[in-house]
């Protein structure tokens, strides 16, 4: 069964290149960005790890953790980092899970049998403080991720959160806002004393 955005991440303890790890004591108070690669020592894939130990301060800033998590053992998982950290000019800190026996890419449906039988599909979860899965995506095998929409959507969802906004295409912060239509007229000049733009009633845009 497939895991839908509100479900709690299913919590496990399982061997990572920082030791072993429990996810829902791991995170803390943190956000996680949690993802799957199909294998190490392949080319897509270094500079998606790369990319994410280049990204580590943007991360923290939004007080998220990385996860990556690939179908390969640590002792792989160690030798590869070196890798990484030659041919992407970094130094990749975040843990990386070991599941050789795909227990934890079963659990998260990482794999995807059109794909591969084995090896896990470039999976996105961002799970919340409560531990809730907030956002997935799926990417193919031969396409890396985007990390800009990686730190946008963590943007997105912690301006929604905090504002109780929703945000409109392409958003990037400091642009302007929506107005939920949940929200009536009266209780938004209570929330938004700023004002809105009203451009249809279901279409109300703030500054925040
Ligand atoms: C890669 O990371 O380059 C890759 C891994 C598995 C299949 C295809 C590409």
């Amino acid at each position: 069964m497939s895991l839908k955005l509100g479900d709690t991440a299913p919590n496990f303890t399982i061997a990572t290149t920082k030791g072993e790890i429990n996810l829902h004591q791991w995170s803390g108070d943190s956000w996680v960005f949690f993802f799957s690669h199909p294998a190490d020592f392949t080319p897509v894939c270094t500079t998606e790890m790369g990319r994410t130990a280049q990204l580590a301060p943007e991360f923290e800033a939004r007080n998220t953790k990385s996860l990556g998590l690939s179908t390969d053992t640590v002792e792989e998982h160690l030798k590869w980092i070196s890798d990484v950290d030659d041919t992407q000019n970094t130094v990749l800190q975040f843990p990386i899970v070991a599941d050789p026996d795909h227990k934890i890419a079963e659990m998260y449906d990482m794999i995807h049998s059109g794909e591969s039988s084995t090896a896990a599909v470039r999976s996105v979860f961002i799970i919340d403080p409560d531990n809730k899965i907030r956002l997935t995506m799926t990417y193919p095998m031969s396409v890396g991720r985007n990390f800009d929409e990686i730190l946008r959507v963590l943007d997105a969802l912690q301006t929604g959160d905090k504002y109780s906004v929703a945000t409109p295409a392409d958003w990037r912060p400091g642009n302007d806002v929506i107005i939920p239509p949940s929200i009536d007229n009266e209780k938004a000049k209570q929330m938004f004393p700023q004002g809105w733009n009203e451009i249809r009633s279901y279409l109300r845009l703030t500054s925040i």
